[in-house]
């Protein structure tokens, strides 16, 4: 039996704006155990990034702020943590990748300085071995001259390069969950694969949580075993990474899916999904994805559908069709 380490129940995450809040995420709830890599996909602006923030209580710099829910990790109640508590957690039990390097990295601090200074926080290692460890890190993360990258200032290092230093950072305290927010995107092909290897080592040796941010579904079939896809805050289909490539039911994972490129096709010709996604301040009635679904009924523009459970254990939906076609095959 699987055992959970991190649940999300009902979270809800709201912006201040000029004219009142706007909810970003809206109860989201998902479960991570231990060792599983869950992917979590959508397109640009559906609420992932807010997601890891909230899970990582890192809203503080803006104007969000979490208005329901709990997220457990390993049954702890993080968002009842002190901020004293909270930072103890932060790097030994759970780090996170962001899509911006900088935003995790001290200016004013060599690279190595700050590696080693998380590194003797969390693992019981000498300054020698913190050393040591540092450099292994960044040797695994395709960093070439180490040396030099360890000597650096954070301004002094490319967008790649402080892309690599991050990871490293983030990893080098073994934390039991990674929260990876599409952290390949900026860099080249082969060092994507050589960091994505590194993750699944981590996973298999260490037994390394980790929510897989990303938009490649590439990606996804590689490394996940799990995939939540989210739709304008909301998460709107749940599924094993089989089925859900085989059998995707919610329209807008069909239409993600569609996107992806064949081999040999060229990008230009790939379908995407017309429209954009909905602006906070002005979210549809009924299904937010409507507006753009070709299916969509009467129903659909009225009222929201729920996030129902699909015939296969684990499986989840938010679709009025779906639960129409479920109705009609009699299994709902
Ligand atoms: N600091 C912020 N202030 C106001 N709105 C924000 C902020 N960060 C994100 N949002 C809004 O929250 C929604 C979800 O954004 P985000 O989680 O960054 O999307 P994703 O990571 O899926 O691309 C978007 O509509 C975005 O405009
Ligand atoms: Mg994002």
């Amino acid at each position: 039996m699987a055992e959970v380490l991190l649940e999300v129940n009902h979270l809800r995450t709201e912006f201040k704006k000029r004219k009142g809040k706007v909810t970003a995420i809206d109860d989201v709830s998902f479960h991570i155990d231990k060792g599983e890599i869950v992917g979590l996909v959508g397109e640009s602006g559906c609420g992932k990034s807010v997601t890891s923030l909230s899970i990582m209580r890192l809203l503080r710099d803006t104007p969000g702020e979490i208005t329901n829910g709990t997220v457990l990790l390993g049954g702890k109640n993080l968002l009842e943590l002190s901020d004293k508590e909270m930072h103890a957690f932060q790097g030994k039990q759970m780090a996170m990748i962001f899509q911006e390097p900088m935003t995790s990295l001290n200016p004013v601090m060599r690279v190595k300085e700050q590696i080693v200074e998380a590194i003797r926080l969390h693992l019981d290692m000498d300054q020698a071995q913190a050393l040591k460890h540092t450099e292994k890190m960044l040797t695994q993360v395709g960093i070439p001259d180490v040396q030099q990258v360890m000597n650096s200032y954070p301004h002094q290092l490319s967008g790649g390069m402080s892309q690599r230093v991050m990871i490293a950072m983030a990893m080098s305290c073994y934390p039991e969950l990674l929260i990876a927010d599409e952290p390949t995107t900026a860099l080249d092909v082969t060092i994507q694969a050589q960091i994505l290897d590194l993750m699944r080592e981590l996973n298999q040796k260490n037994g390394m949580s980790i929510l897989l941010i990303t938009h490649d579904l590439g990606v996804v079939a590689e490394m996940c075993s799990r995939v939540i896809v989210m739709y304008a805050g909301r998460i709107v289909e749940q599924a094993d990474v089989e089925t859900l490539f085989a059998h995707p039911r919610n329209p807008y994972t069909q239409g993600l899916l569609a996107s992806l490129p064949r081999l040999g096709q060229h990008v230009d010709m790939l379908p995407s999904i017309p429209g954009t996604v909905p602006d906070l301040a002005n979210m549809p009635a009924g299904c937010k994805f409507a507006p753009r679904c070709k299916y969509a009924m009467d129903i659909c523009t009225k009222e929201e559908p729920k996030l129902v459970d699909m015939e296969k254990p684990g499986c989840k939906c938010r679709c009025w069709l779906v639960e129409q076609q479920m109705k009609e095959e009699g299994k709902a």
